[in-house]
């Protein structure tokens, strides 16, 4: 299925200086362009009123099922710049069918992949003078919300897709500089059967009191450890985690209870393309502290769309502190990212078709 969007300019777009300004140093996700694309989707009519727009505020109703019960999805993609001037999406059709999966989950009408793709697409083109030069991107954050004014508990017969667009330099303000994390003891992010394998706002509200734990021990992100045993590495809070072995081969924690992370999908097939051993295999906190001591691990690193592929320096936990590689940034995690964001940016052979070339 797809729909044909109605393309309305804003009429009081951003003037090109001020926008000049805004771009000289975005930051992540503070700044935006002037669109955004909306679809609506109600049981009478299915998908309809596929538009881009100029961003505005949604008008809710204070009883919209979204505000009571967290009825709510979300994406996130970016647009890079080529050298050529031309404008590539890093793997659209692979967000487009993860969206998919978590509207099932959560129980929400299910929006047909082209739609997705073409709104994205879309909204790339009437904001393509928003997408940042040399190393920043144009991050896409597709998202659906229930609509459905009623307070009963039950799936909205009502949803808004909407794609908003923001220019954005590094997630981590020291850019691919080595992050700290802090090892969650007390809070996990998800159990079997939950909702750990989507991408539902749900699970980002769930993981802000351990996050800011994190930031109170000095430390950038936190990592969670599995709702049973208590002792396996899941993922951080918004990225997944790879550990480097000292033979070269690669460990990351399996899918099940963690969000399968495009980003570590890619890794795991530029890996195994350069020969190297990719083991998806849970992996503890004792164990991690054990081999990082003894120097059987060599790296580990923090990967998602939003930080591309960030080292991991030291691991902090209630149980004493540790560094991986002297602290230090990895040639491994450094090497992928570097393989990766040359894909990305249209610099590098695509082996994997994974450009999507808007421009
Ligand atoms: N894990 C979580 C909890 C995330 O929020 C993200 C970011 O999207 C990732 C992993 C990485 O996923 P991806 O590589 O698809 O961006
Ligand atoms: C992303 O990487 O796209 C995310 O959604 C993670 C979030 C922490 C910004």
């Amino acid at each position: 299925m797809s729909l044909k969007f109605e393309i309305l300019p804003a009429s009081s777009p951003t003037p090109e200086q001020e926008r000049a300004a805004r771009l000289a140093d975005p930051g992540f996700g503070r700044i935006f362009t002037d669109h955004m694309a909306v679809v609506r989707y109600d049981k009478a009519k299915g998908w309809h009123g596929a538009r881009v727009e100029a961003r505005a505020n949604f008008a809710l109703d204070p009883a919209t099922a979204v505000l009571h019960y967290a009825q709510e999805i979300f994406e996130g993609l970016k647009a890079y710049q080529r050298d050529d001037g031309g404008v590539n999406l890093f793997r659209p059709d692979a967000n487009a069918a993860r969206f998919q999966n978590s509207a099932e989950r959560m129980a929400m009408a299910p929006l047909p992949e082209p739609v997705f793709i073409d709104a994205v697409e879309q909204l790339v083109r009437t904001d393509r003078a928003w997408i940042p030069g040399g190393d920043g991107s144009l991050y896409l954050r597709p998202f659906m919300i229930a609509n459905e004014v009623f307070l009963g508990v039950k799936p909205s017969a009502e949803y808004i897709f909407a794609v908003i667009a923001s220019p954005v330099g590094s997630y981590f303000k020291g850019g691919p500089a080595p992050v700290s994390i802090w090892v969650s003891e007390n809070y996990t992010r998800a159990a079997i059967g939950g909702t750990g394998a989507v991408k539902c706002g749900g699970n980002y509200a769930a993981s802000l009191r351990a996050q800011a734990e994190a930031i109170e021990h000095g430390c950038d992100q936190v990592v969670f450890l599995d709702a049973v045993e208590r002792r396996y590495i899941e993922e951080l809070g918004g990225m997944n985690v790879f550990f480097v072995f000292e033979d070269g081969s690669l460990v990351t924690p399996p899918l099940g209870t963690i969000l399968p992370g495009i980003t570590r999908d890619s890794i795991i097939a530029l890996a195994r393309d350069a020969g190297t051993p990719v083991r998806e295999e849970p992996y503890s906190i004792e164990q991690w502290r054990a081999d990082a001591t003894s120097g059987r691990l060599k790296e580990a690193f923090a990967c998602g769309t939003a930080a591309v592929i960030s080292p991991i320096g030291k691991v902090c936990a209630a149980s004493g502190d540790f560094l991986i590689s002297g602290g230090a940034a990895g040639p491994v995690a450094m090497g992928l990212r570097k393989q990766l964001i040359d894909i990305q940016y249209g610099r590098a052979a695509d082996p994997h078709d994974w450009i999507r070339k808007v421009f």
